[in-house]
Protein backbone atom coordinates (compact mmCIF):
# COMPACT_ATOMS: atom_id res chain seq x y z
CA UNK A 1 0.00 0.00 0.00
CA UNK A 2 2.85 2.32 1.09
CA UNK A 3 4.31 1.34 -2.25
CA UNK A 4 1.67 2.49 -4.28
CA UNK A 5 1.09 5.88 -2.52
CA UNK A 6 4.94 6.11 -3.11
CA UNK A 7 4.29 5.96 -6.40
CA UNK A 8 1.25 7.99 -7.11
CA UNK A 9 3.35 10.66 -5.12
CA UNK A 10 6.06 10.22 -7.58
CA UNK A 11 3.60 10.39 -10.37
CA UNK A 12 2.28 13.67 -9.45
CA UNK A 13 5.48 15.14 -8.60
CA UNK A 14 6.78 14.36 -12.11
CA UNK A 15 3.42 15.47 -13.58
CA UNK A 16 3.79 19.01 -11.32
CA UNK A 17 7.25 19.46 -12.77
CA UNK A 18 7.11 18.66 -16.25
CA UNK A 19 3.74 21.57 -15.93
CA UNK A 20 6.45 23.94 -14.58
CA UNK A 21 8.94 23.90 -16.77
CA UNK A 22 6.10 24.66 -19.60
CA UNK A 23 5.65 28.47 -20.27
CA UNK A 24 2.22 28.93 -20.00
CA UNK A 25 0.92 31.63 -22.55
CA UNK A 26 -2.04 32.38 -20.24
CA UNK A 27 -3.71 36.17 -20.59
CA UNK A 28 -0.69 36.56 -23.34
CA UNK A 29 -2.04 38.61 -26.13
CA UNK A 30 -1.61 39.33 -29.47
CA UNK A 31 -1.81 43.33 -30.73
CA UNK A 32 -1.88 44.30 -34.33
CA UNK A 33 -0.37 47.42 -35.14
CA UNK A 34 -1.30 49.89 -37.97
CA UNK A 35 1.84 52.13 -38.46
CA UNK A 36 1.16 55.25 -40.64
CA UNK A 37 3.44 58.03 -40.42
CA UNK A 38 7.74 57.86 -40.39
CA UNK A 39 7.73 58.83 -37.07
CA UNK A 40 5.75 55.69 -35.49
CA UNK A 41 7.74 53.10 -38.00
CA UNK A 42 11.00 55.09 -36.54
CA UNK A 43 9.45 54.49 -33.19
CA UNK A 44 8.45 50.82 -33.54
CA UNK A 45 12.04 50.27 -35.03
CA UNK A 46 13.86 51.79 -31.86
CA UNK A 47 11.50 49.68 -29.25
CA UNK A 48 12.35 46.78 -31.27
CA UNK A 49 16.10 47.36 -31.27
CA UNK A 50 15.36 48.02 -27.02
CA UNK A 51 13.96 44.95 -26.44
CA UNK A 52 16.57 43.18 -28.06
CA UNK A 53 19.15 44.70 -25.44
CA UNK A 54 17.16 44.53 -22.62
CA UNK A 55 15.90 41.27 -20.92
CA UNK A 56 12.30 41.15 -22.70
CA UNK A 57 12.66 38.34 -24.62
CA UNK A 58 9.41 36.62 -24.19
CA UNK A 59 7.55 39.00 -22.61
CA UNK A 60 7.16 41.53 -25.66
CA UNK A 61 8.47 40.64 -28.75
CA UNK A 62 7.54 41.51 -32.54
CA UNK A 63 6.93 38.30 -34.55
CA UNK A 64 7.81 38.32 -37.97
CA UNK A 65 10.35 36.22 -40.14
CA UNK A 66 13.45 38.14 -39.73
CA UNK A 67 12.44 40.23 -36.75
CA UNK A 68 12.36 43.22 -38.21
CA UNK A 69 10.15 45.72 -39.91
CA UNK A 70 9.95 46.65 -43.80
CA UNK A 71 10.08 50.79 -44.63
CA UNK A 72 5.96 50.06 -46.48
CA UNK A 73 3.98 52.44 -45.01
CA UNK A 74 0.77 52.30 -43.62
CA UNK A 75 2.76 48.44 -42.62
CA UNK A 76 0.51 46.38 -40.17
CA UNK A 77 2.41 44.25 -38.04
CA UNK A 78 1.73 42.01 -34.67
CA UNK A 79 3.25 42.38 -31.04
CA UNK A 80 2.96 39.82 -28.69
CA UNK A 81 2.62 40.91 -25.29
CA UNK A 82 2.97 39.38 -21.65
CA UNK A 83 0.31 40.43 -19.07
CA UNK A 84 3.55 41.34 -17.16
CA UNK A 85 4.20 44.11 -19.70
CA UNK A 86 0.62 44.98 -20.92
CA UNK A 87 0.12 48.14 -19.10
CA UNK A 88 3.76 49.80 -19.55
CA UNK A 89 3.51 48.56 -23.66
CA UNK A 90 0.14 50.52 -24.18
CA UNK A 91 1.67 53.67 -22.54
CA UNK A 92 4.25 53.72 -24.93
CA UNK A 93 1.78 52.72 -28.00
CA UNK A 94 -0.43 55.15 -26.89
CA UNK A 95 1.96 57.77 -26.41
CA UNK A 96 2.76 57.45 -30.35
CA UNK A 97 -0.90 57.54 -31.21
CA UNK A 98 -0.03 54.31 -33.21
CA UNK A 99 -3.71 52.71 -33.88
CA UNK A 100 -4.14 49.43 -31.97
CA UNK A 101 -6.13 46.67 -31.78
CA UNK A 102 -6.33 43.11 -29.82
CA UNK A 103 -6.30 40.34 -32.24
CA UNK A 104 -5.97 37.24 -29.94
CA UNK A 105 -6.87 37.91 -26.16
CA UNK A 106 -5.29 34.85 -24.49
CA UNK A 107 -2.23 32.93 -26.16
CA UNK A 108 -2.77 30.17 -24.40
CA UNK A 109 -6.51 29.27 -25.94
CA UNK A 110 -4.94 28.64 -29.15
CA UNK A 111 -2.10 26.67 -27.75
CA UNK A 112 -4.40 24.35 -26.49
CA UNK A 113 -6.43 23.43 -29.65
CA UNK A 114 -3.39 23.38 -31.66
CA UNK A 115 -1.91 20.39 -29.00
CA UNK A 116 -5.08 18.53 -29.10
CA UNK A 117 -4.07 14.79 -30.25
CA UNK A 118 -7.90 13.04 -30.68
CA UNK A 119 -8.25 9.44 -29.28
CA UNK A 120 -7.69 7.54 -33.22
CA UNK A 121 -4.33 9.41 -32.97
CA UNK A 122 -3.65 8.85 -29.51
CA UNK A 123 -4.10 5.25 -30.56
CA UNK A 124 -1.98 5.26 -33.65
CA UNK A 125 1.04 7.23 -31.95
CA UNK A 126 1.08 4.41 -29.06
CA UNK A 127 1.13 1.55 -32.14
CA UNK A 128 4.16 3.42 -33.15
CA UNK A 129 2.58 5.06 -36.37
CA UNK A 130 2.61 8.71 -37.39
CA UNK A 131 -0.71 10.91 -38.15
CA UNK A 132 -1.09 14.07 -40.36
CA UNK A 133 -3.93 15.38 -38.32
CA UNK A 134 -1.53 16.15 -34.89
CA UNK A 135 2.06 17.71 -34.31
CA UNK A 136 4.19 15.27 -32.96
CA UNK A 137 7.04 14.80 -30.88
CA UNK A 138 10.89 14.00 -32.59
CA UNK A 139 10.65 10.16 -31.35
CA UNK A 140 7.18 9.24 -33.27
CA UNK A 141 8.64 11.45 -35.92
CA UNK A 142 12.04 8.98 -35.53
CA UNK A 143 9.91 5.75 -35.43
CA UNK A 144 8.06 6.93 -38.84
CA UNK A 145 11.71 7.43 -40.61
CA UNK A 146 12.73 3.57 -39.71
CA UNK A 147 9.13 2.62 -40.88
CA UNK A 148 9.43 4.25 -44.08
CA UNK A 149 12.97 2.66 -44.28
CA UNK A 150 12.18 -0.84 -43.53
CA UNK A 151 8.66 -1.19 -45.05
CA UNK A 152 9.77 0.19 -48.38
CA UNK A 153 13.50 -0.25 -49.20
CA UNK A 154 13.38 -0.39 -52.60
CA UNK A 155 13.30 2.65 -52.83
CA UNK A 156 14.15 4.40 -49.32
CA UNK A 157 17.30 5.00 -47.62
CA UNK A 158 17.74 6.24 -44.44
CA UNK A 159 21.43 7.25 -42.73
CA UNK A 160 22.05 9.39 -40.01
CA UNK A 161 24.09 12.47 -40.33
CA UNK A 162 25.59 13.28 -37.01
CA UNK A 163 24.17 13.99 -33.85
CA UNK A 164 22.47 17.57 -32.30
CA UNK A 165 24.07 19.85 -29.62
CA UNK A 166 22.04 17.49 -27.10
CA UNK A 167 22.88 14.44 -28.67
CA UNK A 168 19.93 13.65 -30.46
CA UNK A 169 20.76 12.00 -34.20
CA UNK A 170 20.09 13.91 -37.32
CA UNK A 171 18.52 11.63 -39.66
CA UNK A 172 18.65 12.35 -43.92
CA UNK A 173 16.01 10.38 -46.29
CA UNK A 174 16.39 9.12 -49.59
CA UNK A 175 13.65 8.63 -51.79
CA UNK A 176 14.29 7.72 -55.15
CA UNK A 177 14.16 4.33 -57.91
CA UNK A 178 17.82 3.82 -57.92
CA UNK A 179 18.15 3.23 -62.14
CA UNK A 180 18.50 0.35 -63.62
CA UNK A 181 21.91 1.09 -65.11
CA UNK A 182 23.10 2.50 -62.13
CA UNK A 183 23.87 6.03 -63.23
CA UNK A 184 23.46 8.64 -61.22
CA UNK A 185 19.75 10.89 -61.18
CA UNK A 186 19.45 14.25 -60.62
CA UNK A 187 18.48 15.21 -57.33
CA UNK A 188 16.25 17.47 -55.00
CA UNK A 189 17.00 18.44 -51.43
CA UNK A 190 14.48 19.30 -48.68
CA UNK A 191 15.14 20.11 -44.96
CA UNK A 192 13.04 21.36 -42.58
CA UNK A 193 12.28 22.71 -38.68
CA UNK A 194 15.52 25.13 -39.28
CA UNK A 195 13.25 27.38 -37.17
CA UNK A 196 11.75 25.58 -34.14
CA UNK A 197 8.51 27.03 -33.52
CA UNK A 198 7.65 27.09 -37.37
CA UNK A 199 6.00 23.04 -36.36
CA UNK A 200 3.91 23.12 -40.06
CA UNK A 201 7.13 22.57 -41.66
CA UNK A 202 8.40 19.72 -40.74
CA UNK A 203 4.46 18.06 -40.70
CA UNK A 204 4.80 19.27 -44.52
CA UNK A 205 7.45 17.34 -45.28
CA UNK A 206 6.70 14.19 -43.43
CA UNK A 207 3.41 14.40 -45.00
CA UNK A 208 4.97 14.82 -49.17
CA UNK A 209 7.64 11.98 -48.20
CA UNK A 210 4.52 9.56 -46.83
CA UNK A 211 2.99 10.27 -49.90
CA UNK A 212 5.88 9.99 -52.47
CA UNK A 213 6.68 6.55 -50.73
CA UNK A 214 3.33 4.90 -49.97
CA UNK A 215 1.81 6.05 -53.79
CA UNK A 216 4.81 4.73 -55.41
CA UNK A 217 3.59 2.18 -57.91
CA UNK A 218 -0.30 3.35 -57.53
CA UNK A 219 -0.33 6.45 -58.48
CA UNK A 220 1.95 7.68 -62.09
CA UNK A 221 2.39 11.42 -61.03
CA UNK A 222 4.24 9.98 -57.57
CA UNK A 223 5.64 6.46 -59.40
CA UNK A 224 7.11 9.52 -61.78
CA UNK A 225 8.70 11.80 -59.28
CA UNK A 226 10.19 8.84 -57.17
CA UNK A 227 11.75 7.43 -60.51
CA UNK A 228 13.18 10.46 -62.01
CA UNK A 229 14.31 12.21 -59.43
CA UNK A 230 16.03 11.13 -55.96
CA UNK A 231 14.67 13.09 -52.49
CA UNK A 232 16.75 13.84 -50.24
CA UNK A 233 15.16 14.82 -47.01
CA UNK A 234 16.00 16.01 -43.53
CA UNK A 235 13.00 16.34 -41.85
CA UNK A 236 13.99 18.10 -38.59
CA UNK A 237 17.16 19.97 -38.44
CA UNK A 238 17.27 22.21 -35.46
CA UNK A 239 15.92 19.03 -33.64
CA UNK A 240 16.84 20.30 -30.05
CA UNK A 241 14.71 23.13 -30.44
CA UNK A 242 12.29 21.40 -31.77
CA UNK A 243 11.99 19.39 -28.91
CA UNK A 244 11.75 22.41 -26.69
CA UNK A 245 8.68 23.72 -28.10
CA UNK A 246 6.68 20.86 -27.23
CA UNK A 247 7.96 20.75 -23.56
CA UNK A 248 8.79 24.28 -22.72
CA UNK A 249 8.38 27.35 -24.88
CA UNK A 250 6.05 26.63 -27.90
CA UNK A 251 7.20 29.90 -29.33
CA UNK A 252 10.71 29.59 -29.34
CA UNK A 253 12.47 29.62 -32.73
CA UNK A 254 16.47 29.61 -31.46
CA UNK A 255 18.47 26.41 -31.10
CA UNK A 256 19.75 24.83 -27.47
CA UNK A 257 23.36 25.85 -27.85
CA UNK A 258 24.85 27.43 -24.61
CA UNK A 259 26.65 30.58 -25.22
CA UNK A 260 30.09 31.47 -23.87
CA UNK A 261 29.29 34.85 -22.50
CA UNK A 262 25.83 34.88 -21.98
CA UNK A 263 23.14 33.52 -19.32
CA UNK A 264 20.45 33.22 -22.74
CA UNK A 265 20.58 29.90 -24.66
CA UNK A 266 20.68 29.04 -28.69
CA UNK A 267 21.49 31.24 -31.63
CA UNK A 268 19.55 31.85 -34.87
CA UNK A 269 20.56 28.81 -36.86
CA UNK A 270 19.24 30.57 -39.97
CA UNK A 271 21.98 33.49 -39.44
CA UNK A 272 25.08 30.57 -38.51
CA UNK A 273 25.63 29.95 -41.88
CA UNK A 274 29.10 30.70 -43.80
CA UNK A 275 27.94 33.08 -46.91
CA UNK A 276 28.44 36.74 -45.95
CA UNK A 277 27.74 35.75 -42.28
CA UNK A 278 26.71 38.67 -40.42
CA UNK A 279 26.85 41.07 -42.89
CA UNK A 280 22.76 42.42 -42.56
CA UNK A 281 19.90 41.33 -40.82
CA UNK A 282 21.61 39.64 -38.14
CA UNK A 283 23.33 40.41 -34.31
CA UNK A 284 25.70 39.46 -31.77
CA UNK A 285 23.29 39.83 -29.12
CA UNK A 286 23.23 36.50 -27.65
CA UNK A 287 20.43 34.61 -27.09
CA UNK A 288 17.90 36.96 -29.47
CA UNK A 289 15.96 35.90 -32.10
CA UNK A 290 18.28 36.91 -34.91
CA UNK A 291 21.46 36.01 -33.19
CA UNK A 292 23.64 34.75 -35.65
CA UNK A 293 25.62 32.39 -32.96
CA UNK A 294 29.34 33.12 -31.84
CA UNK A 295 30.90 32.28 -35.30
CA UNK A 296 29.57 30.65 -38.29
CA UNK A 297 28.85 27.31 -38.02
CA UNK A 298 28.69 27.46 -34.52
CA UNK A 299 25.72 25.37 -34.65
CA UNK A 300 26.69 21.78 -35.01
CA UNK A 301 23.36 21.23 -36.88
CA UNK A 302 23.97 23.27 -39.43
CA UNK A 303 27.51 21.57 -40.13
CA UNK A 304 25.85 18.31 -40.60
CA UNK A 305 23.39 19.49 -43.26
CA UNK A 306 26.13 21.34 -44.91
CA UNK A 307 28.46 18.07 -44.83
CA UNK A 308 25.20 16.22 -46.59
CA UNK A 309 25.14 18.23 -49.33
CA UNK A 310 28.60 18.61 -50.36
CA UNK A 311 28.88 15.06 -50.18
CA UNK A 312 26.14 15.12 -53.18
CA UNK A 313 26.63 18.25 -54.46
CA UNK A 314 27.22 17.52 -58.20
CA UNK A 315 23.74 15.78 -57.78
CA UNK A 316 21.46 18.27 -56.17
CA UNK A 317 20.23 21.11 -58.66
CA UNK A 318 17.36 22.39 -55.98
CA UNK A 319 17.82 22.75 -52.65
CA UNK A 320 14.53 23.86 -50.45
CA UNK A 321 14.56 25.24 -47.36
CA UNK A 322 10.94 24.98 -45.51
CA UNK A 323 9.86 27.44 -42.97
CA UNK A 324 6.25 29.05 -42.11
CA UNK A 325 4.42 31.00 -42.20
CA UNK A 326 4.07 33.84 -45.06
CA UNK A 327 3.61 32.32 -47.93
CA UNK A 328 6.53 32.98 -49.80
CA UNK A 329 8.74 31.33 -52.40
CA UNK A 330 12.15 33.25 -51.66
CA UNK A 331 15.25 33.52 -53.99
CA UNK A 332 18.56 34.19 -53.49
CA UNK A 333 20.41 36.65 -52.38
CA UNK A 334 19.39 37.24 -48.93
CA UNK A 335 22.50 39.21 -47.96
CA UNK A 336 21.85 42.11 -49.77
CA UNK A 337 19.55 43.83 -52.28
CA UNK A 338 21.57 41.47 -55.60
CA UNK A 339 20.08 38.86 -57.85
CA UNK A 340 22.52 36.47 -59.35
CA UNK A 341 22.72 36.13 -63.08
CA UNK A 342 20.64 33.63 -63.41
CA UNK A 343 17.49 34.37 -61.34
CA UNK A 344 15.04 34.90 -64.09
CA UNK A 345 15.61 31.07 -64.10
CA UNK A 346 15.04 30.72 -60.49
CA UNK A 347 11.73 33.19 -60.71
CA UNK A 348 10.44 31.09 -63.46
CA UNK A 349 10.36 28.08 -61.42
CA UNK A 350 9.16 29.79 -58.47
CA UNK A 351 6.35 31.29 -60.11
CA UNK A 352 5.10 27.46 -62.38
CA UNK A 353 5.98 25.83 -58.75
CA UNK A 354 3.70 27.90 -56.40
CA UNK A 355 0.86 28.43 -59.48
CA UNK A 356 0.05 24.78 -59.23
CA UNK A 357 0.25 25.26 -55.92
CA UNK A 358 -2.16 27.89 -55.83
CA UNK A 359 -4.97 25.71 -57.90
CA UNK A 360 -5.11 23.05 -55.12
CA UNK A 361 -6.72 25.41 -52.42
CA UNK A 362 -6.20 29.35 -53.73
CA UNK A 363 -3.69 29.71 -51.59
CA UNK A 364 -1.22 33.29 -53.06
CA UNK A 365 2.40 32.83 -52.38
CA UNK A 366 5.08 35.71 -53.42
CA UNK A 367 7.60 35.05 -55.55
CA UNK A 368 11.35 36.90 -55.61
CA UNK A 369 14.01 38.09 -54.05
CA UNK A 370 14.40 37.08 -50.22
CA UNK A 371 15.88 40.72 -49.53
CA UNK A 372 13.50 42.49 -51.74
CA UNK A 373 9.98 40.66 -49.57
CA UNK A 374 11.40 40.63 -46.21
CA UNK A 375 14.71 42.66 -45.66
CA UNK A 376 18.22 41.27 -46.01
CA UNK A 377 19.15 38.39 -43.49
CA UNK A 378 22.87 36.80 -43.82
CA UNK A 379 24.01 33.81 -43.13
CA UNK A 380 20.69 31.88 -44.20
CA UNK A 381 20.31 28.17 -45.80
CA UNK A 382 19.23 29.53 -49.12
CA UNK A 383 22.20 32.16 -49.71
CA UNK A 384 24.71 29.15 -48.79
CA UNK A 385 23.36 26.49 -50.86
CA UNK A 386 24.09 28.61 -53.93
CA UNK A 387 26.87 30.23 -53.03
CA UNK A 388 28.75 27.46 -51.00
CA UNK A 389 27.11 24.03 -52.70
CA UNK A 390 26.64 25.36 -56.13
CA UNK A 391 22.59 24.25 -56.11
CA UNK A 392 21.05 26.27 -58.79
CA UNK A 393 17.73 26.47 -57.26
CA UNK A 394 18.32 27.56 -53.79
CA UNK A 395 15.14 28.57 -52.23
CA UNK A 396 13.43 29.40 -49.13
CA UNK A 397 9.75 27.83 -48.60
CA UNK A 398 7.51 30.05 -46.45
CA UNK A 399 4.49 27.71 -45.89
CA UNK A 400 0.97 28.29 -45.36
CA UNK A 401 -0.13 31.68 -42.82
CA UNK A 402 -3.48 30.79 -41.31
CA UNK A 403 -4.57 34.24 -41.91
CA UNK A 404 -4.04 34.26 -45.25
CA UNK A 405 -2.09 36.33 -47.87
CA UNK A 406 -0.33 39.35 -46.61
CA UNK A 407 -1.54 38.91 -42.99
CA UNK A 408 1.56 39.67 -40.88
CA UNK A 409 3.61 36.17 -39.75
CA UNK A 410 2.99 36.55 -36.05
CA UNK A 411 3.53 34.30 -33.26
CA UNK A 412 -0.12 32.91 -33.87
CA UNK A 413 0.42 32.60 -37.70
CA UNK A 414 2.98 29.58 -35.79
CA UNK A 415 0.26 27.86 -35.05
CA UNK A 416 -1.82 26.00 -37.42
CA UNK A 417 -4.92 24.01 -36.31
CA UNK A 418 -3.56 20.28 -37.06
CA UNK A 419 -6.74 20.04 -39.46
CA UNK A 420 -4.30 22.67 -42.15
CA UNK A 421 -1.47 19.54 -42.38
CA UNK A 422 -3.24 17.83 -44.70
CA UNK A 423 -4.04 20.74 -47.17
CA UNK A 424 -0.67 22.43 -46.59
CA UNK A 425 0.90 18.65 -47.65
CA UNK A 426 -1.28 18.22 -50.30
CA UNK A 427 -0.84 21.93 -51.39
CA UNK A 428 3.26 21.90 -51.77
CA UNK A 429 3.38 18.62 -52.69
CA UNK A 430 2.43 19.97 -56.34
CA UNK A 431 4.86 22.77 -56.05
CA UNK A 432 7.60 19.66 -55.63
CA UNK A 433 6.37 17.85 -58.09
CA UNK A 434 6.58 20.96 -60.46
CA UNK A 435 10.20 21.54 -59.21
CA UNK A 436 11.16 17.72 -59.94
CA UNK A 437 9.95 18.53 -63.49
CA UNK A 438 11.79 21.46 -63.81
CA UNK A 439 15.09 19.45 -62.44
CA UNK A 440 14.63 16.46 -64.87
CA UNK A 441 14.47 18.50 -67.96
CA UNK A 442 16.97 20.95 -67.65
CA UNK A 443 19.93 18.44 -65.98
CA UNK A 444 18.27 15.14 -67.80
CA UNK A 445 17.65 11.70 -66.65
CA UNK A 446 21.52 11.03 -66.02
CA UNK A 447 24.19 13.29 -64.79
CA UNK A 448 27.40 11.05 -65.50
C1 LIG B 1 5.35 -1.79 -41.95
O1 LIG B 1 5.55 -3.18 -41.94
C2 LIG B 1 5.09 -3.81 -40.76
C3 LIG B 1 5.49 -5.27 -40.81
O2 LIG B 1 5.16 -5.85 -42.05
C4 LIG B 1 3.57 -3.61 -40.66
O3 LIG B 1 3.08 -4.19 -39.49
C5 LIG B 1 3.25 -2.13 -40.65
O4 LIG B 1 1.87 -1.91 -40.68
C6 LIG B 1 3.90 -1.43 -41.82
N1 LIG B 1 3.71 0.01 -41.67
C7 LIG B 1 3.47 0.83 -42.66
C8 LIG B 1 3.31 2.27 -42.29
O5 LIG B 1 3.39 0.48 -43.80
C1 LIG C 1 -1.78 11.35 -57.95
O1 LIG C 1 -1.10 12.35 -57.24
C2 LIG C 1 -1.20 13.64 -57.83
C3 LIG C 1 -0.26 14.56 -57.10
O2 LIG C 1 -0.73 14.85 -55.84
C4 LIG C 1 -2.63 14.10 -57.81
O3 LIG C 1 -2.74 15.36 -58.42
C5 LIG C 1 -3.50 13.07 -58.52
O4 LIG C 1 -4.84 13.42 -58.37
C6 LIG C 1 -3.26 11.69 -57.99
N1 LIG C 1 -3.94 10.73 -58.84
C7 LIG C 1 -4.79 9.85 -58.36
C8 LIG C 1 -5.38 8.93 -59.38
O5 LIG C 1 -5.06 9.78 -57.18
ZN1 LIG D 1 11.63 30.61 -40.27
Amino acid sequence: MLKIQLCLLALLLGLAIAEETRKSYKGYKVYLLTLETQAQLDFLNRMNDDLLTKDLAGEVELWTERNQLTKALPQTVNMMVSPREDKEFLRLINGQTIQHKVEIPDLSVLLEEESYISPSDQRVISEGGMTWTAYHRYSTIERFLETLATNYSAIVEKSTLGKSYEGRNLYLMKIGKPRADGKTKPAVWMDAQIHAREWIACATVTYMMNKLVTEYGLNETVTRMVDQIDWYVLPVINVDGYEFTHTNERLNRLTRQINPFSSRIGADPNRNYDHKWMLQGATQQAGTEIYAGPFPFSEPENLHLTEAVLQRRNQIKTLLTFHSAVQMWLLPWGYDLIYPDDYQDLMQMGVRATDALTAVYGTRYAVGSSTELLGAAAGATDDWGKAKAGVKYSVTVELRNPRGFGAPSTASSFILPPEQIIPSGLETFEAIRVVGEIVYQEFGPTLN
